[in-house]
């Protein structure tokens, strides 16, 4: 599956499953901006390391609640690259949880401003480029906690669901143009993000596991590789779910 000639921007890309994504991409060939909040050297790093791989890239500062923001890293892609081809939506956050009747309502925005509205800003931003054009792969980070849902985590698994259902919306809107939209589910994933849940937590659901381990950050982005590629043509609205065996269908 190469992606050569292809442009892509994935944001929330300097940490996690994001820059693995961003490696993998460079690795089939595309040129990749990396868009994320809080550069430091370590996570600009990831510069270099695309490079290495032959391509172009370069990194970009967005807070994916802010939609001028959004739009923003989205117009300079565009222009920087000529073209974009990929987008992936991958920014998220969760939390420590709790029970609903003590969420806290202003986390409760936070979640959602962070998972969802980023997510719809990037398709909203992205897709008069990709109309024009003819041609585009969008690709939004979900959750298998979508189709899972566990207790005490309510904000995060709903704007998961919010962030498929929008997926699968969005793709019948576009799935004539040129264009498929489509998520990716993880299921435990070894990044900061897996213990922000506590360490009980991430114990009780590996003994369920019927792998027994986490998921890395590779095993995931190669969904994106795929997605992202011509072999993915006929693939719209779906969510895919890279797991470990926790959700099946
Ligand atoms: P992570 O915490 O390492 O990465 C999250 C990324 O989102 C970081 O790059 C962070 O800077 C960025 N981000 C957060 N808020 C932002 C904002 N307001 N503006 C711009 N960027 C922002 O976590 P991980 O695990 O790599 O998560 C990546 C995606 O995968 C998230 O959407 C997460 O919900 C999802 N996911 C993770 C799973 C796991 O087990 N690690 C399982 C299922 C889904």
């Amino acid at each position: 599956m190469t992606l050569h000639g292809k442009k892509a921007l994935v944001i929330g890309g300097a940490v996690g499953i994001g820059r693995a994504v961003c490696q993998a991409f460079a690795a089939a060939g595309a040129c990749v901006g990396v868009a994320d909040r809080g550069w430091s050297e370590e996570k600009s790093s990831i510069v270099a390391e695309l490079k290495a791989s032959g391509v172009d890239a370069y990194c970009d500062e967005v807070d994916v609640r802010d939609e001028g923001s959004v739009s923003k890293v989205i117009q300079h892609a565009i222009s920087r690259f000529g073209q974009l081809d990929i987008l992936v939506n991958n920014a998220g956050m969760t939390s420590a949880g709790a029970p609903m009747h003590e969420q806290d309502s202003a986390l409760w925005s936070e979640i959602f401003a962070t998972n969802v509205n980023g997510i719809a800003f990037g398709m909203k931003h992205v897709l008069p480029h990709m109309l024009e054009r003819g041609f585009g792969r969008i690709i939004n980070t979900s959750s298998q906690l979508a189709h899972k849902p566990v207790p005490n985590h309510g904000a995060y698994c709903a704007s998961k669901a919010a962030v498929t259902a929008l997926t699968a919306s969005v793709a019948q809107e576009v799935a004539r143009r040129g264009i498929t939209v489509n998520c990716v589910c993880p299921g435990m994933t070894d990044t900061a993000m897996l213990y922000k849940g506590g360490a009980a937590f991430v114990e009780e659901k590996l003994k369920a596991l019927p792998i027994g381990r986490p998921g890395t950050v590779a095993e995931i982005a190669a969904t994106y590789v795929f997605l992202a590629s011509d072999a993915a043509a006929f693939f719209i609205g779906q969510s895919l779910s890279p797991n470990g065996g926790d959700v099946m269908w």
